[in-house]
């Protein structure tokens, strides 16, 4: 049975009588320059993929000559069989690089798996591993490779009791009612499977925070993570709630400018510290949607932030401050908040504070234009959020592949602080040496048995974790990579399966919410169509984001609007100010257009949404029928998880072009085009 629990870290057995010849001659002397916790964890890994790949277990040297043929260490313990240059390539690869490839030393050649620190070798190990498994291992080539960013994170979302705030795959896999006394195996197949991306950092709490988690009791839970993850290279993060110190302190304030807050802080820190030597830090989630914060005080976000920054400082932790700020008091346009409440405050951050942003203004929907905070601010790191679980892309229920649309946020222009910068490039780049840099994925991962609800939101897993170690990568590399890993490397298969991942992102902003549209959907669930939303604050409500009415569609952000345009680079505010020159993606996200405004191929807006609506559904179910032709190629059993969700994809894709549509016709009252298929 193949219920996906093993992800990608599969290790089929080897086919390719060559590779196997290769692959089982250096398994057969394996040498380690070094004892350390990480190398242990790479003995297991070398264990598992030998048994599993060769049928037997990895054979390992006592001595560097002799009989040893693999190599593994680091750059400094393999310093005397090194030459100087190469020395120095390796350690240009900076910390948590990696290199592998043939060594040559007394006239025989070895084959090296060498890191800067352990952690690298373990990523170098992995990457071994894995290509291997899609069968690019090439003894003879050199590999080398380093993360272009330093923290490279998960952010759970989950609360103590077990729920996870927009999780759909099952409960929270931190089964704190049982720590610190039990330890589930699932921790370290966790561990593994993040390490094996490159994943360095986990914060495993809401970022609507209970303050619950700094008590003490709770301390030595978060310990026994700590202390399982360390080996894999992983540090704990924990959110923190700005009131604790009302809260768990016993205080009657949380101002951050309180002598006795300041010491609540100070000491819960050195507390977390006791336990957790190597703690990652806090990420809080400040005024916003109802969360407590500094302005309760009269404090800006800097004030609140600096406090404790100040308190993780002397341990070396790091403070991520979250500009999803959203409350309705601050302009009459939510896309506009954050630069409103952060470009004031540029310069004014301590040097170990990171701002996280959402890739958008408002908040993960199916398409964004990337946030205008990206650029706009050159005395302030920002770190980049991005949700991996699908709030608002079908959630575990239909198959959206996010790496398309992280590439083209990452890949965005944003003409500041430079005319080639760009998301990634911003992102990438710490502003002084003090600084470093972030991308945070919001993880989808539950006790569901394979780990995320859909097999291919293990997918989306997968893409974040290699874009956050390299934000220029392509998505289609990842794409095969993850294929060859999860379904084996058959390339006709690949390459239909390849498709389907391809275009899924494109086919369900298609069928939700095409040519800018967004945030039509159902209301506080997020789940299914609902452009009809009304009631409660305006800006809950789908009318705020659509504006439909009998002459036209779409929110004015122009400077006829709301002007939230502004906020980018002159070069992107001029160009998509116009109508005629916006991307066609991101059209009615800036302009209220009528419904005869003309497209580029000709047609009305009118037709335009419906056409694209249709091409949804259209898509939805050419996915649908390409995993059909696969039937037989793959397991049953996952084959049959993954048919009976497309099948409910179609049928949403459908109830998202009809709801949509008609809703739109009974504002307008104009026929739908006669090439779709008439909604109903
Ligand atoms: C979204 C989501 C919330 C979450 C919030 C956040 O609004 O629906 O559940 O708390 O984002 O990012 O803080």
């Amino acid at each position: 049975a193949n219920d996906g629990y093993k992800l990608w870290l599969d290790y089929q057995p080897i086919q390719d009588p060559e590779l196997k010849t290769q692959v089982k001659n250096l398994l057969d002397g394996v040498f380690f320059y070094g004892e350390n916790d990480t190398y242990q964890v790479i003995k297991k890994e070398l264990e598992l993929a030998s048994e599993n790949m060769l049928d037997q277990s990895p054979i390992y040297s006592q001595e560097r000559l002799g009989n040893s043929k693999l190599w593994i260490g680091t750059r400094d313990q393999l310093s005397q069989v090194l030459s100087l240059t190469q020395q120095g390539e390796i350690r240009e690869l900076g910390a948590d690089g990696y290199w592998r490839g043939p060594l040559v030393f007394e006239g025989k050649t070895y084959y090296a798996i060498i890191g800067n620190n352990p952690v690298g070798t373990l990523y170098g190990v992995f990457n071994w591993l894995n290509s291997i498994q899609t069968k690019t291992f090439n003894s003879s080539s050199i590999i080398s490779d380093s993360p272009k960013v330093k923290v490279r994170m998960l952010n759970h979302w989950d609360n103590l009791d077990r729920t996870v705030e927009r999780g759909y795959a099952g409960a929270s896999i931190w089964d704190w009612h049982r720590l610190p006394g039990y330890v589930d195996p699932r921790y370290i197949d966790y561990a593994r499977a993040n390490a094996s991306l490159g994943i360095n950092a986990v914060s495993l709490t809401n970022v609507n925070a209970n303050a619950l988690i700094l008590t003490t009791d709770f301390m030595k839970k978060v310990k026994v993570l700590a202390d399982l993850f360390r080996p894999y290279g992983i540090k704990v993060f924990l959110t923190a709630r700005f009131s604790a110190p009302i809260q768990i302190g016993g205080l009657k304030t949380a101002d951050p400018l309180d002598p006795e807050v300041i010491k609540f802080w100070k000491e819960k820190t050195v507390e977390m510290y006791s336990f957790i030597p190597d703690f990652g830090g806090f990420l809080v989630k400040a005024n916003s949607e109802g969360q407590p914060g500094p302005h309760e005080y009269g404090r800006n976000h800097a004030e609140g932030a600096n406090m404790l920054a100040d308190a993780l400082a002397p341990h070396g932790g790091l403070l991520i401050w979250r500009a999803f700020v959203y409350s309705h008091e601050v302009d009459e346009d939510r896309h506009k908040q954050a630069n409103l409440e952060f470009e004031p405050l540029d310069g004014k951050f301590r040097d170990n504070v990171i701002i996280q942003v959402k890739n958008g203004a408002i908040d993960f929907q199916p398409r964004e234009p990337f946030h205008p905070l990206f650029g706009a601010v050159n005395h302030t790191q920002l770190g980049m959020e991005f949700q991996i679980t699908q709030e608002y892309l079908g959630q575990a229920t239909q198959l959206v592949f996010l790496a398309p649309m992280w590439e083209e946020v990452l890949k965005s222009k944003t003409f500041q602080p430079s005319q080639s910068s760009t998301v990634a490039s911003v992102v990438e780049t710490p502003i002084n040496e003090n600084h470093k840099t972030l991308i945070a994925g919001v993880s989808n991962i539950g006790t569901d048995r394979n780990w995320t609800g859909h097999l291919f939101g293990q997918a989306n897993w997968y893409a974040f974790g290699k874009l956050a170690w390299d934000p220029e990568l392509d998505s289609k590399a990842i794409t095969d990579e993850w294929i060859k890993l999860t379904f084996g490397n058959s390339s006709e298969l690949a390459s239909k399966i390849e498709t389907m991942m391809l275009e899924s992102h494109e086919a369900a902003v298609d069928y939700m919410t095409p040519l800018g549209l967004h945030h039509i959907m159902g209301r506080s669930h997020h789940y299914g169509p609902g452009p009809w939303v009304t009631g409660g604050r305006a800006d809950w409500t789908s009318l705020y984001y659509h504006r439909a009415d009998s002459l036209g569609i779409g929110f004015d952000r122009t400077s006829s609007g709301s002007d939230a345009l502004a906020q980018y680079a002159p070069e992107i505010a001029q160009e998509w100010s116009d109508p005629n020159q916006i991307p066609e993606k991101f059209l009615l996200w800036f302009h209220h257009l009528p419904w005869d405004f003309k497209l580029k191929n000709g047609m009305t807006l009118w037709d335009g949404i419906a056409n694209h609506y249709d091409l949804g559904v259209k898509k939805a179910r050419e996915m649908q029928q390409t995993w059909a032709s696969l039937k037989g190629e793959i397991d049953p059993e996952r084959f049959h998880h993954v048919e009976q969700l497309l099948a409910i994809q179609v049928e949403e894709a459908e109830w998202w072009r009809n709801a949509c549509l008609l809703y739109f016709q009974s504002i307008n009252h104009l026929p739908f085009p006669d090439n779709i298929e008439k909604p109903e």
